[in-house]
């Protein structure tokens, strides 16, 4: 398999040498962004990457804590790789285990307390300091737990990415959460609302840009709050900030995600009518179509105003792909609270979704109501809200047949001589064609459709 010229994987290999590391991320693409910042700081530093831990010098679980079941598997990861540190011991090496991310945020010194073998435990605001910490861990013989929101802007000490893994890029603009949705440990896990300025994040394009990425999905967990320092400091909406990346050459596609129906301002919405490199698609979780829950929720909108949200969008961008997010079970859901998300979601008519049943977290408000939802009634309601979800899924992919789509191919295929790449309403495609295609973008005549993904040829130049 050859690699594209243009497109300088993270990857890449190492002299036999030099340090190792090995690096798993869970969850969001937001934890994506940040394993990729790690990776280029760790070869700045000599460190090459291993896909076996057990040839690690040093070793990052990249972690998250949004539902119970995510966070237990990083304890379970931890058992594994506390058996390989003391292998490798036995045979004279040393291992530097690291916990980073939302656990590490979350949990803080009740990880090293869990798994003595961990070294290092480091939430997402101290990231530009891996480098000092790793250090002081492998000098001093010390664990550290480092989880303090320092309030120092972490974006700037951390250098602008020269390699991209994909053509199409993640670009953090936005991190914290100020919505304290009650079932959520976001804002907890990741602080207060920032936003990065305007002129940082143009830099920062350019820079993925320059290392190969042609598509930049603007990432947040609050994404469409965006509110970032513009020139003279005056403040910027997501839908300006777009409408400057647009304006850099070289960028042909722009997304954003997570979106918040609150903040799904008018400007935002004619963005998608107007702006030629913004994605007819929007991921607006609704998490419920229950007026009830939402508000036990503290989701701050009705239903009511979520489908005058999407009336709204489908009229600025007709055709456009919607998805959301949804919680079944939360406490005190009952069949009428059940059955009016599937009202919903037979209304708005979703290309796709995801869908979990509701884990109480620690800490969060949700955690402590009453009426929680017994186990197997929340598995029935999951499984008739995602047969639904399925089938509108397949509808919308069986409706692209026999139509014409433009597809930016982002790697190649399991089988020879196959791509793999996203219809600009980001539907995941498969076509025939050269490895030098990825990175490009083209038309496809669709020619099949299943329920996750579409095959399609390749027209002519
Ligand atoms: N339980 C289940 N799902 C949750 N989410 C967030 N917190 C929880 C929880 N406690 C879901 C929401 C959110 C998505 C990222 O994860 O649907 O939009
Ligand atoms: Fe969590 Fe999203 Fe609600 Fe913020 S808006 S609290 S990130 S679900």
């Amino acid at each position: 398999m050859t690699k594209p010229e243009h497109i300088a994987l993270l990857d890449s290999a190492s002299p036999a040498d030099s340090k190792t590391y090995y690096l798993k991320t869970f969850g969001c693409q937001m934890n994506v962004y940040d394993s990729e910042r790690m990776m280029e700081a760790l070869a700045r530093d000599g460190y090459s990457a291993t896909d076996a831990p057990d040839n690690a010098d040093l070793i990052i679980l990249n972690t998250c804590h949004i539902r119970e079941k995510a966070a237990e598997k990083v304890y379970s990861d931890l058992g594994r790789l506390r058996d390989i540190k003391n292998l490798r011991a036995a045979q004279g090496k040393n291992t530097v285990i690291t916990v980073a991310g939302c656990v590490a945020q979350a949990e803080g010194r009740e990880i090293t307390r869990r798994q003595p073998a961990v070294d290092l435990v480091v939430g997402p605001q101290s990231y530009h300091r891996l480098d000092q910490l790793i250090g002081r861990v492998a000098k001093t013989g010390d664990r550290i737990v480092e989880t303090e929101f320092e309030g120092e802007n972490k974006f700037a000490e951390m250098t602008a990415p020269r390699r991209v893994s994909s053509p199409s890029a993640f670009l953090t603009i936005q991190e914290g959460c100020d919505k304290f949705c009650t079932f959520c440990v976001v804002p907890y896990t990741r602080g207060v609302e920032f936003s990065r300025p305007v002129a940082d994040l143009e830099q920062e394009a350019r820079a993925l840009v320059e290392a190969g990425a042609v598509e930049l999905t603007l990432l947040g967990q609050n994404v469409n709050a965006y509110h970032g320092e513009g020139a003279s400091g005056r403040s910027v909406s997501l839908a300006e900030l777009i409408r400057r990346l647009a304006d850099i050459d070289g960028i042909q596609r722009i997304r954003y995600t997570t979106s918040h129906p609150h903040d799904m301002s008018d400007d935002l919405i004619v963005a998608h009518r107007d702006i030629a490199q913004l994605m007819p698609s929007l991921h607006l979780p609704v998490q419920s179509g229950s007026d009830r829950l939402l508000a036990a929720m503290n989701r701050k909108h009705t239903a009511a105003d979520y489908l005058s949200i999407i009336d709204k969008v489908k009229s600025a961008c007709p055709g456009i792909a919607l998805s959301s997010d949804f919680i079944v079970g939360f406490p005190g859901e009952t069949d009428t609270d059940a059955e009016a998300t599937l009202a919903l979601v037979r209304e708005v008519g979703f290309a796709q979704s995801f869908s979990f049943k509701y884990s109480p977290r620690p800490g969060t408000p949700a955690s402590g109501f009453g009426e929680q939802v017994p186990e197997a009634l929340k598995t029935e309601r999951l499984l008739a809200l995602q047969a639904l979800l399925e089938e509108q899924q397949l509808t919308f992919n069986r409706a692209s047949i026999g139509q014409v789509a433009t597809v930016l191919f982002e790697r190649l295929g399991r089988e020879g001589g196959q791509l793999v790449g996203r219809t600009s309403h980001l539907q995941l495609i498969h076509a025939t064609g050269p490895a030098s295609m990825i990175g490009q973008i083209a038309r496809v005549d669709i020619t099949q459709a299943r329920q996750m993904s579409l095959t399609g040829v390749i027209q002519a130049a």
